[in-house]
């Protein structure tokens, strides 16, 4: 049905979800799969976490949707949590991710103009080869990914590309037309590409001496994910302004936001931006919710130690074909020998042995889980993994020799 139904701008794995509790999804004909993906970070907490569950069947029973044509009860503390949550005094609520990088795009210029004084039509903004923020037309306009970008011309100017983890370049690339540097602290789509340490504390000093706007986009590497809050409290740095979405809608809604300080969120007026739904109050109570979890520090020590676990069994298996393994907290990017099949082919053995991750470009998997999984679910995909790669280098080599493989689940 959703191959002739549905456009085919995904390629998904082969499993029908029916069903999901915590980290594990349940498929239509009752098989259990865990969940290493985790909705690309949208599902940190867990598939229907209980106190985000409550919390959104408390506020349906009250309101649901009221548009910012008035005001809901929900919207000011929503906002007031996040914003302390990020040391900053405003929060911007939108939808989904590609809309908070819109508005942070479209704040960036208008504080460009109108703070900074760069003349109107003329703000450049910096970002980084390999950056994955978003599918909207002005986002595809500064991706470096050609199949992104293919047939979706003609795209949005006043954007520089410079090479990720090179402060020099950057700096090279600004001048007095800059507003701003857009970058993922950690780098997702592109393979989980954490920067040399001292990338980031460079670019603030930069961005801070030539008065332009740092842009984190932590929508993928934030809320926990690598064992901090936000990526950046790796390398002690603090965005002019955070990007967040995915797991701030607690895996049921989407909820993005751009949180900065009034200097900058402020000069945006009525009628200057907005979204219909941005903020609705069922949307800030799962919102609120997720902030207050993050305040107790539970999730990210959580994923800290479960980080460190899913790394030491990844560094095991380094020797049975991987070539690279990157990341920080429950994040993982791992390229294996291309001999042993592509992502996808990798990542659907995974799925046959009921562990699903996700592949990005050529032979690199992510292993990203819900922070809810355990050491001992850790432990067991990562003998699925162990078990797939011994197959796919026993299918390599009987290619090369011309024997014939058998396949260990049929002995
Ligand atoms: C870093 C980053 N920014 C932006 C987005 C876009 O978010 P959405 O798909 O909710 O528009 C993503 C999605 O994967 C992302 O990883």
């Amino acid at each position: 049905m959703a191959a002739r139904h549905v456009p085919q701008n995904y390629s998904p794995l082969p499993v029908v979800a029916a069903s999901a509790q915590g980290a594990w999804i349940t498929d239509v004909a009752g098989a259990r799969y865990l969940d290493c993906l985790a909705g690309y970070s949208a599902l940190n907490f867990g598939h229907r976490n209980p106190e985000i569950l409550a919390a959104l069947a408390d506020q349906l029973t009250r309101v649901t949707l009221t548009s910012r044509a008035l005001h809901s009860d929900r919207l000011g503390p929503f906002c007031r949590d996040l914003a302390d949550l990020c040391g900053k005094d405003m929060a911007l609520p939108m939808n989904t991710g590609a809309e908070a990088v819109e508005s942070a795009i479209k704040v960036a210029r208008k504080w460009g103009t109108d703070v900074k004084g760069v003349p109107a039509e003329t703000a450049s903004i910096v970002v980084a080869s390999g950056n994955f923020h978003g599918r909207t037309t002005t986002i595809v306009s500064f991706s470096d990914d050609e199949t992104a970008r293919r047939g979706f011309g003609p795209f949005t100017p006043g954007f520089r590309t410079v090479p990720f983890g090179d402060a020099e370049s950057l700096a090279a690339a600004i001048d007095d037309t800059t507003v701003a540097v857009l970058l993922e602290p950690i780098q997702g789509e592109a393979g989980i590409i954490v920067p040399p340490p001292d990338y980031l504390p460079a670019v603030r000093r930069i961005c801070s001496e030539t008065d332009v706007l740092l842009i984190l986009d932590e929508i993928q590497s934030g809320l926990g994910r690598t064992g901090k809050t936000f990526a950046s409290d790796h390398w002690q740095v603090a965005p002019d302004l955070y990007v967040l979405g995915k797991a701030l809608g607690g895996g049921v809604l989407p909820v993005s936001a751009v949180v900065a300080d009034s200097s900058v969120l402020g000069v945006l007026h009525p009628g200057e931006h907005g979204s219909t739904f941005g903020g609705n109050p069922l949307a800030a109570a799962v919102g609120s919710t997720v902030v207050g979890m993050l305040e107790t520090g539970y999730w990210q020590e959580r994923a800290a130690l479960l980080g460190d676990h899913l790394h030491r069994r990844l560094h095991e298996l380094s020797t049975k074909g991987l070539t690279g393994i990157r990341g920080l907290g429950l994040w993982a990017g791992i390229d294996v020998d291309p001999a042993l099949g592509t992502g996808k082919e990798l990542s659907t053995a995974l799925a046959q042995r009921g562990v699903l991750v996700k592949d990005t470009h050529g032979s690199t998997l992510r292993f990203a889980p819900p922070i809810v999984i355990t050491i001992d679910e850790i432990d067991w995909a990562m003998d699925q993994f162990a078990d797939v790669l011994a197959s796919c280098s026993a299918s390599a080599s009987a290619e090369v020799t011309g024997r014939p493989h058998t396949d260990p689940r049929h002995t």
